[in-house]
């Protein structure tokens, strides 16, 4: 057991759960990495919507047409990347991802997003697909300062939730002389299997 290393993983899962409560946090976005056909990778930004220390879980949002959806279907192992620029710690994690749009937890989830967030899952042009460049973005109904509550539920089909169960965090600080780095790795359970420091 070495106390330094506990400490440093516990400090993990609380930045990340702070980001949760606030929306300057730099842990507030990441990069979510996935697999494509023909093992072709993909990155893009994505808000952190959830945490669950205890489960090792992280919760994200997306749209059920988006690239991603049929690509963690296929290929559930994803990884994921934080950068904290104020205290410069890195986070890497790997684990993998589970996609639901029917389920209670997806319409808890879908209640607890904020109105001007959900009109997004009615876009007119579903994400990724090619188009003139004028077509509207929103329907009419959403688009304005009074949203209707009926227009806005015909967005509910597309939204989807996205929870990865993660399997290995690669934390990493930036020091001026020495940097820090070390590994943790989790249980299907979610309790930890290894902790180490590894060279930077
Ligand atoms: C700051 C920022 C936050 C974003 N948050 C999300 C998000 O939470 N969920 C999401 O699906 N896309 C989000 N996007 C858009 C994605 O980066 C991406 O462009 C889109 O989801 C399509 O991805 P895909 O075609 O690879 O599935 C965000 C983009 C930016 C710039």
């Amino acid at each position: 057991m070495d106390s330094k290393l506990d400490a440093i993983e516990v400090q993990c899962w609380k930045s990340l759960a702070l980001a949760i409560e606030d929306r300057d946090h730099p842990f507030k976005t990441a990069v979510l990495a996935t697999l494509g056909a023909r093992s072709r990778l993909f990155q893009r930004t994505v808000v952190l919507r959830g945490v669950d220390g205890d489960r090792r879980e992280l919760i994200f949002h997306t749209d059920a047409r988006a690239k991603k959806f049929q690509q963690i279907k296929t290929k559930p192992a994803v990884s994921l990347l934080f950068w904290d620029p104020s205290s410069r710690q890195q986070l890497s994690l790997q684990g993998v991802a589970e996609v639901t749009q029917r389920s209670k937890f997806a319409d808890d989830q879908w209640h607890r997003t904020p109105v001007k967030s959900r009109t997004i899952y009615s876009v007119l042009t579903p994400p990724g697909t090619v188009t003139d460049g004028k077509a509207r973005f929103l329907p009419r109904e959403l688009s304005g300062i009074n949203i209707d509550p009926a227009a806005l539920q015909r967005g509910r089909p597309h939204f989807a939730v996205i929870k990865v169960r993660i399997d290995s965090v690669d934390w990493l600080q930036l020091k001026e002389r020495e940097h820090r780095r070390a590994s943790f790795v989790y249980d299907d359970d979610g309790s930890q299997k290894q902790a180490r420091w590894i060279g930077a």
